[in-house]
């Protein structure tokens, strides 16, 4: 079914930094949500969940780093079973042991903390805890960006290998124009709190309407980049 909000908007300080903003997103969609930093990426991004969460869907969020996401004093297996009952499900192995799999982190131990892992193993358990609801919608923000490009490009590789042919939308909000090039068919460029250009990324890397569109876009073949 497909999700939609209309009319978000956020106030903050006495400014609005997300302009009334209405969206429709179809099941199975990829998303890329770019724009300047400072643009209302992050805002949306947040905005959007709370929005769906209240009426009742199931969407996840992956934040930039894992450590927003993981207290270091708690191990991973702690985690995972916070992360199941938050969703009120019961511990379930074979789903644990389908979303380790499809991350690579299987042979990640769940007795240590945060620490015990490697930070890309990290991000790729955050990420696998964000599917353990089969969520309609997950929002990854920026999630790579603190990766090295190799395990970065790896990382998104097994997202996009899992999804593929799931009805989980994906929005992924990244400065990143080249790797979000790569992964969304949909690209939507934010501005000072607006979504100033929603168009396919073939297009929009084409022929871009906007200023903050053609900023992005400027000199670079972003289709040939290798992540
Ligand atoms: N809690 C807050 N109080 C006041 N202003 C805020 C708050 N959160 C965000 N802002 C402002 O809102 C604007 C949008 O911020 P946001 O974090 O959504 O941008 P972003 O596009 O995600 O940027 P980045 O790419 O750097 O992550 C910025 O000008 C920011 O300073
Ligand atoms: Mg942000």
């Amino acid at each position: 079914m497909t999700l939609s909000v209309s009319d978000l908007r956020v106030e903050r300080a006495g400014r609005i930094i997300l302009h009334p903003t209405s969206l429709d997103i179809e099941p199975g969609a990829r998303i890329g949500l770019v724009g300047s930093s400072g643009s209302g990426k992050s805002t949306l991004g947040h905005a959007l969940i709370d929005d769906l969460q209240r009426q009742g869907r199931v969407v996840a969020q992956v934040p930039q780093s894992p450590d927003e996401a993981l207290d270091p004093l708690r191990t991973m297996a702690f985690h995972w079973r916070e992360a199941e009952k938050a969703l009120g499900l019961n511990h379930d192995k074979q789903r644990r042991q389908q979303l380790f799999s499809a991350l690579r982190i299987e042979h990640g131990d769940l007795r240590k903390r945060p620490w015990g892992w490697s930070r890309g193993m990290q991000q790729r358990f955050v990420i696998a805890m964000a599917l353990i609801g089969s969520p309609e919608l997950i929002v990854l923000d920026e999630p790579t960006s603190a990766l090295d490009p190799v395990v970065a490009a790896d990382t998104m590789d097994l997202l996009d290998k899992f999804l593929s042919g799931r009805r989980t939308a994906m929005i992924l909000i990244t400065h990143d124009l080249g790797l979000a090039a790569r992964r969304v068919s949909q690209l939507m460029v934010m501005d000072a709190g607006n979504i100033v250009e929603n168009a396919l990324t073939t297009d929009l890397l084409e022929r871009p309407k906007t200023q903050a569109a053609r900023a992005l876009a400027a000199h670079r073949s972003w289709l040939e980049l290798p992540c």
